[in-house]
């Protein structure tokens, strides 16, 4: 039996890729940060069977005895300060976290289980406002990330180009533009706004308060991605992909049709503050995923309506 190790298993991706991966055949292990909370710990992925250990990307004791341990086959490095925003109020952790520990990760694994392939998590946020003059962002587009979640994200990104072509390993990039799931955190633009509406609906609250409506993003679902993930590690060589819908949607057309879906208009609901506004703003993401689609034949199965819709789904049969 193949041992995966995920590192952030119980986060969004964590806990998709954790059931795609069983599926597939896959014994799978994965690292827990400690919460405060014990509840929240392992909220995600409590019912699968899944072997955790405590641990955190940033700690290299405990890196490197879950490693020696494991001796994983593959290694998907999902472990992030993951939020774009608070990257602005957390950079020093951010970079350690999102850079300095990517690095750890890939110099442990060279020498502790040299054969294992590494998935690394890399972002559309990388791009930051570069758009080909076509609209898209393709993995020749210039890296021009606006927040210090981003510059981490590109250091890693290229640390893993580094040691695949220094050491001759396989390890790749997931250039992965926005996912979302009923799974996914509630301080994304996404989730926020579902889970306001059902709460509007059920008079739980009466206002929903957001920072930029006008940017765009190319959001896809988190368990389309996951299997681009697998794919990818899949695939005679290593290399650097990019996933997304190829669609383009502002965060008020996310709300125009969410609040549609339950019979409200956004704009007799949704408020701005400044507080959620970003020191810079990355305005458009749409991108170009032809070289999965032609080389793996991975197409999204969700659509942005149908993801929409079974997120609002989950939301009413939760909040009661
Ligand atoms: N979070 C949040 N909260 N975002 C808001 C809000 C709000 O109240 N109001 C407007 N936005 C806007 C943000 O300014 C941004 O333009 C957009 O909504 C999306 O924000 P997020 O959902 O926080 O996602 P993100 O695009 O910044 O980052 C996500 O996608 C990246 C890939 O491009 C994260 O998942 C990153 O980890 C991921 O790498």
């Amino acid at each position: 039996m193949k041992k995966a190790l995920i590192t952030g298993i119980n986060g969004q991706d964590g806990s998709y890729l954790s059931e795609y991966l069983i599926k597939q055949g896959y014994q799978v292990h994965g690292i827990l940060r400690r919460h405060s909370v014990a509840e929240n710990q392992d909220v995600r992925i409590k019912d699968m069977d899944v072997k955790t250990y405590y641990g955190d990307l940033s700690d290299e004791i405990s890196l490197f005895k879950i490693l020696r341990k494991v001796q994983p086959d593959v290694i998907y490095n999902l472990a992030a300060m993951s939020h774009v925003g608070i990257s602005n109020e957390l950079p020093i952790f951010t970079v350690k976290t999102n850079s300095l520990a990517v690095m750890q990760l890939l110099e442990l694994a060279k020498e502790i289980c040299p054969e294992a392939k590494i998935y690394q998590a890399s972002s559309s946020e990388m791009f930051g406002n570069s758009i080909d003059n076509d609209g898209f962002q393709r993995l020749s587009t210039t890296m021009n990330p606006v927040s210090p979640y981003g510059c981490s994200k590109v250091m890693a990104y290229n640390l893993v180009r580094y040691y695949r072509n220094a050491y001759n390993k396989f390890y790749c990039n997931g250039i992965l533009f926005n996912h979302e799931s009923p799974r996914r955190g509630s301080n994304f633009v996404t989730n926020k706004v579902i889970k306001s509406i059902v709460m509007i609906k059920k008079n739980i609250i009466k206002k929903l308060e957001l920072g930029n409506l006008d940017s765009k993003r190319d959001w896809g679902h988190s368990k389309d991605y996951v299997r681009a993930m697998y794919l990818i590690m899949n695939y005679k060589s290593p290399e650097d992909w990019i996933v997304s819908t190829e669609e383009t949607r502002s965060i008020r057309d996310f709300c125009r049709y969410a609040f549609k879906l339950v019979g409200l208009n956004y704009k007799d609901y949704v408020i701005q503050n400044k507080k959620f506004l970003r020191p810079l703003e990355l305005k458009y993401l749409k991108g170009d995923s032809s070289k999965i689609r032609k080389k793996l034949k991975w197409k999204p199965q969700y659509t942005f309506e149908s993801m929409i819709e079974e997120m609002i789904e989950y939301w009413m049969n939760k909040i009661q």
